[in-house]
C-alpha cells in the first residue's frame, strides 16, 4: 500500500500562524503536527509516500522531511496549484498510486492508535475504501456518516441537523477507482472538490465502504483551540527526560521533558507536563506551568507560561501572565514596566511586542 500526506490547505483559521509557513508544520510538543501523520504511516509499514504541498512556505516542507530517510520512508513531493479540495489534492496521486490499495492522511489529523490493523483490514479485504469514525460534540462541523444496520448509508459534509455524531476522519483507505469519481466530480458550494462527494459516489454506484469508530484520541487541528488541545494530550504521554542543567532550589513536578544544554535557573517552576526544547535559558523564579511546549534556543525571563505553546528562537521577557497562548518562533515580548497582568497572544512568526 501507498501513502498519501496532504500538505496543503488555506489555513485561514490559523492566521496569523499561517501567513508564513504551512500549518501542518507548526509544532506539537515541539514536532510538526504532520510528522504525527507519517510516523503513524510509518509504524502501518506505510513507507512509500507522497506529500502534497502548496501555498505559502511549502518549500520548508521538503527542507524539513528531505527524501524521508531520516524518518524511515522514502518521499517524493507534488505540488497542487491552489487548495481546490481535498478530492482535488488526492487526484494529483493517480500516477503515484498505480494500481495500489493506498492512505490519505490529512497532514493536520492526529491520531493516538496505531493504523496498523486498519491497513491489513483493508489490505486484505475487498472492499472499495475504509474510513474511521469518531464521535463529536459538534457535528455540523464536519463530514458524518449515517448508519444504518451498522452500513454508511448517507455521508454528508457539515449538516446543519447532523442524524448522527459520527464524524469521519482524515485517515482515509482507498482504492484507483476513487480518482474515476473524482473525474466527475463537482465542486461543492464552497468550490471544493470534497473528498465526502467523492465517497459519497463510491456509495451511490454501490461500492462498498467499511468503516470503524475509533474511541481513542483524534483530533482535527484547524484551530488555535484544536492545537492547544493536541499538545495537552500528546504531552500528556511522553516520557519524562532531563538532559538540560539546573541551578539549586529549581521546583520541577510531573510530566516533564527538558531538551539537551537548556539551563534553569534558580527558583524557577516546571510543572508539568511541559517540553523544553534544546539550548533553552529559562532564568530565575520563571513559572511553567502545565500543557507548555517551549521550541529549541528559546528564552524565557520574568514570566508565567501556561497551557502554551512557544516555538523555537523566542525572547520572553516580561512580567506578564501568558495563557492560552501560540507564539510562533523569532517572536520577542518585552515590558518597561513591572505590573504583573495577564495576556492571551496569537502571535506570528516574527513579532516583537513591547508592552
Ligand atoms: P481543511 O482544514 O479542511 O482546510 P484548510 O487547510 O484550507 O484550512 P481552513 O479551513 O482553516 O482554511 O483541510 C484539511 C486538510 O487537507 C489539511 O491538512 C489541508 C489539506 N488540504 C490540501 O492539502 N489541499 C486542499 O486543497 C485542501 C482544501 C486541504
Amino acid at each position: 500500500m501507498k501513502g498519501i500526506i496532504l500538505h496543503g490547505g488555506h489555513g485561514t483559521r490559523l492566521r496569523p500562524l499561517t501567513h508564513t509557513g504551512p500549518k501542518q508544520l507548526l509544532p506539537i510538543a515541539n514536532k510538526p503536527m504532520s510528522e504525527y501523520c507519517l510516523e503513524s504511516l510509518r509504524d502501518a509499514g506505510i513507507t512509500d509516500i507522497v506529500i502534497i504541498i502548496g501555498g505559502i512556505g511549502s518549500n520548508k516542507v521538503e527542507e524539513y522531511y528531505g527524501d524521508g530517510k531520516d524518518f524511515g520512508v522514502k518521499l517524493s513531493y507534488i505540488q497542487q496549484d491552489s487548495p481546490k479540495g481535498i478530492a482535488h489534492a488526492v487526484r494529483l496521486c493517480k500516477t503515484f498510486v498505480g494500481k495500489e490499495k493506498f492512505v490519505v492522511f490529512l497532514g493536520d489529523n492526529i491520531i493516538q492508535k496505531n493504523i496498523h490493523e486498519y491497513a491489513d483490514d483493508f489490505k486484505n479485504s475487498n472492499n472499495d475504501a475504509s474510513i474511521l469514525l469518531c464521535e463529536v460534540d459538534n457535528p455540523s462541523q464536519f463530514g458524518i456518516a449515517e448508519i444504518e444496520n451498522e452500513k454508511i448509508v448517507k455521508l454528508v459534509e457539515k449538516p446543519k441537523t447532523p442524524k448522527t455524531n459520527l464524524a469521519v476522519t482524515g485517515i482515509y483507505f482507498l482504492t484507483p477507482i476513487i480518482f474515476d469519481l473524482i473525474d466527475i466530480l463537482k465542486p461543492s458550494w464552497r468550490n471544493e472538490y470534497e473528498i465526502v462527494d467523492a465517497l459519497q459516489m463510491l456509495l451511490d454506484a454501490n461500492k462498498k465502504i467499511r468503516y470503524y469508530v475509533i474511541t481513542d484520541f483524534w483530533k482535527d487541528t484547524g484551530t488555535p483551540g484544536d492545537i492547544l488541545q493536541a499538545n495537552k494530550i500528546i504531552l500528556e504521554k511522553m516520557e519524562t527526560y532531563f538532559n538540560g542543567t539546573k541551578e539549586e532550589d529549581v521546583t520541577i513536578q510531573g510530566n516533564v521533558m527538558i531538551g539537551e544544554g537548556t539551563i534553569i535557573k534558580n527558583h524557577s517552576k516546571i510543572i508539568g507536563p511541559v517540553i523544553i526544547g534544546k539550548n533553552c535559558l529559562i532564568d530565575d523564579n520563571v513559572y511553567i506551568g502545565p500543557n507548555t511546549s517551549i521550541g529549541d534556543n528559546s528564552e524565557i525571563s520574568t514570566c508565567h507560561i501556561e497551557n502554551s505553546i512557544i516555538m523555537s528562537n523566542c525572547k520572553i521577557n516580561c512580567n506578564v501572565k501568558i495563557k492560552h497562548s501560540i507564539i510562533a518562533s523569532h517572536s520577542k515580548i518585552s515590558k518597561h514596566n513591572n505590573e504583573q497582568d495577564e495576556k492571551i497572544f496569537l502571535l506570528g512568526e516574527g513579532t516583537k511586542i513591547t508592552l
